[in-house]
């Protein structure tokens, strides 16, 4: 059994090679993506990793990515699509793994996800078909419908999800070919496994593998590190 990981980076927003994207905004001297590259070539348990990007920069991705930050165990580069899911859905089926293989789809603005979790979470996607990993949530939240509470979820009940979510490929394949052909949009991968009925096994996450979109995030990220809080290593 191979470990595959799908990057999706394919977000529309300026070129690659501009300067807005959140994935380029630079945390220790590298692009924020490119650490996550690094950190995910690291571990063990991968074999691949393969890079969904817009379609107009899988040459530039190439030599200014892969080539020029000497990145490891890269596999293929994806054209992506008009959404997350179709991004998804297009390196699933352009990735070669295999049907028993493991898939982990992870953010690419997520550099500091807990590593000592990966050997874990690949095994219960293996056994049970797909796991995620989830922290608790710590505030209160309501559901709001035209500027008024309309109810209060209870928190004990609550969890905010996390990348990598793992998942055989056979089964992540077919609930993606499923969401495409039923219409169905969800805003994580594993919520497309959910809609088709089959179990997700929920792992503890880590606090700090959040999302560096914003420039708050990038100044949270930068302190931790120099507080030696969190490592890209
Ligand atoms: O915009 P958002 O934060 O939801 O994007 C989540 C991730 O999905 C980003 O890494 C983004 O590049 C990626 N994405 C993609 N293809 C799209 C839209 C977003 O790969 N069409």
């Amino acid at each position: 059994m191979d470990v595959h990981v799908l990057v999706p980076a394919a977000g529309s927003g300026s070129r690659i090679g501009g300067d807005t994207r959140k994935q380029y905004l630079e945390l220790g001297d590298r692009p924020v993506l490119v650490q996550t590259l690094l950190r995910l070539a690291g571990l063990p348990q991968v074999t691949a990793i393969h890079l969904v990007v817009p379609a107009a920069d899988i040459a530039f991705c190439r030599t200014e990515l892969v080539d020029h930050y000497r990145l490891d165990k890269i596999g293929a580069v994806i054209a992506g699509g008009a959404e997350r899911q179709d991004s998804v859905r297009n390196g699933l089926e352009s990735c070669g793994a295999a049907d028993q293989d493991v898939i982990l789809v992870h953010d690419g603005v997520r550099p500091f996800f807990p590593k000592d979790r990966i050997g874990l979470l690949v095994q219960r996607a293996a056994v049970e078909g797909a796991a995620l990993l989830a922290v608790p949530a710590q505030d209160t939240i309501k559901e709001v419908f035209d500027g008024r509470v309309r109810s209060t979820l209870d928190r004990r009940l609550l969890w905010q999800v996390q990348t990598p979510q793992a998942f055989r490929c056979d089964r992540i394949r077919e609930a993606h070919r499923r969401a495409y052909a039923g219409g169905y949009a969800g805003t994580d991968d594993a919520s497309l496994i959910e809609w088709c009925g089959w179990p997700v096994a929920v792992l503890p996450g880590d606090p700090h593998n959040f999302k560096i979109t914003t420039p708050a995030d990038l100044a949270l990220a930068r302190a931790l590190l120099a507080a030696g809080e969190v490592s890209l290593t």
